[in-house]
């Protein structure tokens, strides 16, 4: 809805993708109709879900996606990111997401899978090389069955936090706290992502992506102390995954930290991307190491780390306490043109969105519509964006935060089930409305 505080959007291109995006064990429920995932026995272990919940039931999605296919319909996007369960397939029931696919197609949504989304089955291990080649497996398993009907493809979503708060940190699954000895889980990561390019190709696939978390790391001072650990924040969160995917190489350093044979394996990790997708929610300010406890977003950080994070002052902040920095968007997306040049493929949004509660939400709106301004800035020097994904279409089981982070269009009663559209809701109809 244009109003004077959200005067019309700029128009985007013609065929650009307007999506929302959710993941499986976020939002499907149905746990016991498919094997566990570590992230229901790390749910299990008392303390470690903020409020004690389990994504046993969220919102029901595997029994209710008649309703969301409908709201999305409404909703009036052209695509609809969602993740497949790998171990709902590995148990047989692989017959749900060909009921979802086939209800988006039949609606004229876009079906856009993302293979992994950290619900790993449990009893594998991506600290083990094999889990890469369980994953090539397991997408060639998928492709076969859904590739008639999904052209656009997802591999992994955001190894950088699955590696740094799965197995550094051990505040999500499966609850490890290796720090630096936690690489081998990204580089397994990447290979899996290299080996399922592969396999979805063989089946067919032609538009195939990754969706990875970025954002601008900003130094605290111009002090060299402040500048050295911004640069080496900025390694660990965006190059540590962007430059094997898309230079072929690790940065300085890195390669050598890693399992097996790198060179090889780098070979299998740069296959050419069709797309790379960027999930984006804020910058991160960084300086030289400080003395006391230190965290990130809430989450405790080890003494030691030769950084520490800083808060970015005088801006708005979530309730998840993130900084809300439209203009970080286009700064990322316009340094990854530079940085990257032609080796980096066209690029989606594949995420972006804030935590609020309530339902007439008018901060999630005006977050939006700054990032979506954000966003056209970076079209309008010269990055080529395709598309963009609002995180998320329902509130759902927001990892360690269990239920009460409500990033949402849409409203979750999680005792009744029922869904209802918030205010952005409606203000993301009208953009989408006004873009056609
Ligand atoms: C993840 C989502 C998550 C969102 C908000 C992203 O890092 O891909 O699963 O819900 O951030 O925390």
């Amino acid at each position: 809805m244009a109003t004077d505080a959200h005067p019309p959007l700029p128009r985007f291109p013609a065929g650009f993708l307007w999506g929302v995006s959710t993941s499986a064990h976020q939002i499907e429920g149905a746990a016991d109709e498919r094997g566990p995932s570590v992230w229901d026995a790390f749910a299990a272990e008392p303390g470690r879900i903020k409020d004690g919940s389990t994504a046993a039931v969220a919102c029901d999605h595997c029994h209710r996606h008649r309703e969301d296919v409908a709201l999305l319909a409404d909703l009036g996007v052209s695509a609809y990111r969602f993740s497949v369960s790998w171990p709902r397939v590995l148990s047989g029931g692989i017959g749900f997401y060909d009921r979802l696919v086939d209800d988006l197609c039949a609606a004229g949504v876009r079906p856009v899978p993302t293979l992994f989304h950290w619900d790993l089955p449990l009893g594998l291990d991506w600290l083990e090389r094999d889990t890469a080649e369980r994953f090539a497996a397991y997408a060639a398993t998928v492709a076969g069955r859904l590739g008639d009907r999904v052209q656009k493809w997802i591999t992994l979503n955001e190894p950088a936090e699955h590696t740094l708060l799965g197995h550094a940190l051990g505040v999500h699954a499966p609850g490890r706290r290796l720090l630096f000895d936690a690489l081998p889980a990204a580089h397994h990561q990447l290979l899996a992502h290299g080996l399922a390019v592969r396999a979805l190709r063989a089946s067919g696939a032609t538009d195939i992506g990754i969706a990875n978390s970025h954002g601008p790391t900003w130094p605290a001072s111009g002090e060299k102390e402040d500048v050295e650990a911004a640069e080496f924040y900025d390694v660990l969160l965006n190059r540590l995954f962007a430059d094997p995917l898309l230079l072929g190489r690790y940065p300085d350093g890195v390669g050598e930290l890693m399992p097996g044979d790198v060179a090889a394996d780098l070979e299998v990790i740069a296959e050419p991307l069709d797309w790379y997708g960027v999930n984006y929610y804020a910058p991160a300010r960084v300086g030289a190491p400080q003395a006391g406890p230190a965290e990130s977003g809430g989450v405790p950080l080890p003494a030691g780390l030769p950084f520490s994070l800083r808060e970015i002052e005088g801006r708005p902040v979530t309730d998840f306490g993130w900084p809300v920095v439209p203009e970080g968007l286009t700064e990322l997306l316009t340094g990854f043109r530079d940085r990257y040049g032609d080796r980096l493929p066209p690029v989606v949004v594949t995420e972006n969105g804030c935590s609020y509660p309530g339902v007439d939400d008018q901060e999630r709106i005006a977050y939006l519509d700054g990032h979506l301004r954000a966003l056209h800035r970076a079209l309008e020097a010269g990055v080529d964006v395709r598309g963009y994904f609002v995180w998320s279409l329902l509130d759902n089981f927001e990892w360690a935060e269990g239920y009460a982070r409500r990033f949402g269009l849409v409203h979750v009663d999680f005792a009744t089930l029922e869904r209802t559209p918030k205010a952005s809701y409606g203000w993301f109809r009208e953009v989408l409305r006004a873009q056609r």
